[in-house]
């Protein structure tokens, strides 16, 4: 009888996408994945350093499982991810249920680590490495659709923006082997899967060299759009101080790399961005967005934003503001900034944008963000979109919803179609965070897909 894992994941997609290489080291030690933390043998926690709070709501979390442990003694906890590196041997004296300790380089140590800890011992690795990227390993896939898969490319970061703890608890930068990024997602295209995202921390510093060449971001990614036009290509996340005209170009000329930039900005101000290290200021920011308008008119961009960080005056912050007004984000992911023990803002710059300025300064942004989505939103309707259908909707069981290549979330009338399906949905009408639309029957040929790429205005009825 093979014991059975629990599993839960917090974190970027780069954890998502971890815990799944996790369950295939753990599958060929005979554990199997289960959804019931009561049936479980083991409880892993991939975790998450980025802000206090994300530490905190796994704080919580281990409190539960010490309580339930306290009914069933045999039960085993391991802690593995960000947060696994950053306390490494603290996290055991402070939380005294937990069994093992693991950093997100360690994964491969797991089987000997879990004998450790069926001796009575406690299991602990927090190595990093220069050259660990799971290459070899084929992850088992716990998305409910299977539609759309991550598909890691690269680990670590060598940036060192100063508010982040991702240098440290992920460790130095280093891509995979191209060979193993395109035979997996061939294989995902084969099973079913119809799109894939890319990931690593700075995917446009990729970089492989063999037999005297470099293959650079905007290579590979021509490579993996090249597996099949039926395959979208999504990829996260670029950093603005790379992302290349020849990316965008490469972009263009493939219709399934999907319509959709992440491009973090983190704040409007030049002065703020030195300090932060970003190695770009407002105007070159500008010039990318400038180029992204340029070559792909009709992309969307989302963004990144740290509200209060250490030296952010009112200026600074209306300068953030006015920057969102330019560039007119489709969708953001906004933060107070968060000191993280270790990194240079810690050491350097106090952090005296007082709480309540920082929370005041949050919410002005989420409000001027939320126009913008439902600007971005309403701009749609009356349009057709291509949909990847993925699965059903939370509305109701007689909807699904897909995405279109902008990366917007469409909800319709589930009709025939099945999640995979490639449908297009006349838009009528959205709220600041979906479309809602219905299915417009028009025969898809990928050969001419291009011209799908963009929205085409259709008659009123
Ligand atoms: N590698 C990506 C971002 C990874 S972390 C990039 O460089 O864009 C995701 C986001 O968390 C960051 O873009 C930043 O906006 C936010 N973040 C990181 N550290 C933070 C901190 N200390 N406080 C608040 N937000 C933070
Ligand atoms: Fe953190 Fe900067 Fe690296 Fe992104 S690029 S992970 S924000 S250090
Ligand atoms: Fe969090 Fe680690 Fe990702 S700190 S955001 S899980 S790289």
């Amino acid at each position: 009888m093979g014991k059975k894992l629990f599993i839960e994941t917090y974190g970027c997609q780069m954890n998502v996408a971890d815990s799944e290489v996790v369950v295939a080291i753990l599958q060929k030690q005979n554990y199997e994945i289960t959804d019931s933390m009561e049936a479980a043998d083991l409880i892993l926690v991939n975790t998450c350093s980025i802000r206090e709070n994300a530490e905190q709501r796994v704080r919580a979390r281990l409190a539960v499982f010490r309580k339930y442990k306290e009914k069933r003694p045999e039960i085993k906890i391991g802690v593995i991810g960000c947060m696994a590196e950053r306390l490494k041997e603290q996290l055991l004296r402070e939380e005294k249920s937990i069994d093992l300790v693991a950093g997100p380089d360690a994964y491969r140590t797991l089987p000997g680590l879990l004998d450790e800890v069926e001796s009575g011992l406690k299991g602990v690795n927090t190595l990093l490495s220069i050259e660990e990227t799971y290459a070899d390993i084929n992850p088992v896939r716990l998305d409910k659709n299977h539609v759309s898969a991550f598909v890691s490319i690269m680990r670590g970061c060598d940036n060192f923006c100063t508010y982040c703890v991702v240098p440290f608890t992920r460790g130095r930068e280093r891509s995979r082997n191209p060979e193993t990024i395109i035979d997996e997602t061939k294989v995902l295209f084969r099973q079913g899967y119809r799109e894939v995202t890319l990931l690593g921390q700075n995917v446009n510093s990729y970089s492989w060299k063999a037999n005297g060449e470099d293959l650079t971001f905007d290579s590979l990614l021509d490579r993996v759009a090249e597996i099949d036009p039926g395959l979208r290509v999504r990829f996260a996340t670029s950093h603005p101080k790379d992302m290349s005209d020849n990316l965008l170009i490469t972009m263009s000329r493939h219709p399934n790399i999907c319509r959709s930039i992440h491009l973090p900005v983190q704040s409007g101000s030049s002065k703020i961005l030195l300090r932060m290290n970003r190695k770009y200021d407002r105007d070159g920011y500008m010039d990318r967005i400038r180029a992204i308008r340029n070559y792909l008119s009709e992309a969307t961009v989302s963004t990144d934003i740290i509200a209060g960080f250490p030296g952010e005056t009112e200026e600074d912050h209306h300068q953030t503001l006015s920057l969102m007004k330019w560039a007119q984000f489709d969708f953001a992911f906004m933060f107070r900034y968060s000191e993280r023990p270790g990194t240079v803002a810690e050491k350097r710059f106090p952090d005296d944008v007082p709480d309540e300025v920082k929370t005041r300064r949050l919410n002005e942004i989420i409000a001027l963000q939320n126009r913008l989505s439902l600007q971005s939103k309403k701009s749609d309707i009356g349009k057709v979109y291509e949909v990847l259908v993925e699965g059903a909707s939370k509305k109701s069981d007689d909807y699904f919803f897909g995405r279109t290549s902008q990366n917007k979330v469409v909800v319709f009338p589930k009709g025939l179609n099945r999640p995979g399906d490639y449908i297009h949905v006349y838009i009528e009408d959205c709220t600041s965070a979906t479309l809602l639309g219905k299915q417009v029957h028009e025969p898809i040929d990928f050969s001419k897909s291009f011209k799908y790429r963009s929205a085409k205005q259709i008659p009123n009825e």
